[in-house]
């Protein structure tokens, strides 16, 4: 049964880095078949991973969609031919993960579509692969909207700020409500010190541990560097247990 990964929580709090240092940790086990998906419209989970958005999802969908076909059923087959393709380009890239965009809807688009969308090929692709990572959007829409319904574990992340832990609880909550995990978890992440944590108040989310405020991590995102390329140093160890736990690996 493949591990499907979804990362939550509040803007800016570093989901997208510890999404690609999930990767990271993975990837170190040349057998298992690995998928990245950037659940936010934004795209930086493959500045992160060093990848180059050929496609994004929302780009296949449009393709498809103009090219003229009519029937749900003929449209969405076509669909995941096409999807096989781009994702095998994408793994033939030899680097040891598939990766996926979903993009930004063109215009005025709305975004209820391509997240319906998404939340097909998820559940489609998923059976392909031994772990699944969703770099998820900052706040709760996309798990109000039951895009990653079928996730194994729940990845909440937060900074020491009352307003991270707040943000952390309403998606739990509404979580709860509407999604099948088989596992929760808070991360902390960009502490100064353990001090920072001391009186939080998580509610009924386990807290997974903490990581640091890291220079090399910020110097990495400065320069746009990929975070796969990051040296084994103390935020990278410490996460790597903390994952391993985690996951129960
Ligand atoms: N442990 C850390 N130490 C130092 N800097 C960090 C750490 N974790 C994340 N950052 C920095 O914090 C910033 C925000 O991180 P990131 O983009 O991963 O957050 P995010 O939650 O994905 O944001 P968004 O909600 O905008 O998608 C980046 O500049 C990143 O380099
Ligand atoms: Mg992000």
């Amino acid at each position: 049964m493949a591990k499907v990964i979804t990362l939550s929580g509040k803007g800016g709090v570093g989901k997208t880095s510890i999404s690609a240092m999930i990767i990271r940790e993975l990837r170190r086990d040349p057998s298992k078949r690995i998928l990245a998906i950037d659940g936010d419209p934004a795209v930086g989970f493959s500045t992160a991973l060093g990848v180059e958005v050929k496609r994004t999802l929302d780009q296949i969908r449009m393709d498809v969609v103009n090219s003229g076909k009519s029937g749900e059923k003929e449209t969405k087959a076509e669909l995941l031919a096409r999807l096989d393709f781009e994702l095998a380009g994408a793994l033939a890239e030899d680097r040891g993960f598939a990766f996926l965009a979903i993009g930004r809807p063109e215009g005025k688009g709305c975004y209820c579509k391509i997240n319906e969308f998404l939340k097909q090929m998820i559940a489609e692709l998923v059976p392909n692969f031994d772990y699944v990572v969703i770099d998820g959007e900052a706040g709760i829409e996309q798990i109000n909207r039951r895009v990653m319904e079928k996730v194994t574990h729940l990845l909440l992340v937060s900074d020491a700020s009352k307003k991270g832990i707040q943000v952390a609880k309403t998606i739990h909550g509404v979580a709860q409500g509407c999604m099948a995990y088989e596992k929760v978890g808070l991360l902390f992440n960009r502490l100064r010190s353990a001090a920072d944590i001391e009186h939080a108040d998580t509610g009924p989310i386990p807290i997974l541990g903490y990581l640091p405020e890291s220079e090399k991590l910020r110097n990495y995102d400065i320069r746009g560097d990929s975070l796969l390329g990051l040296p084994d140093i103390d935020v990278t160890r410490k996460f790597g247990l903390i994952l391993r736990e985690f996951l129960g690996s």
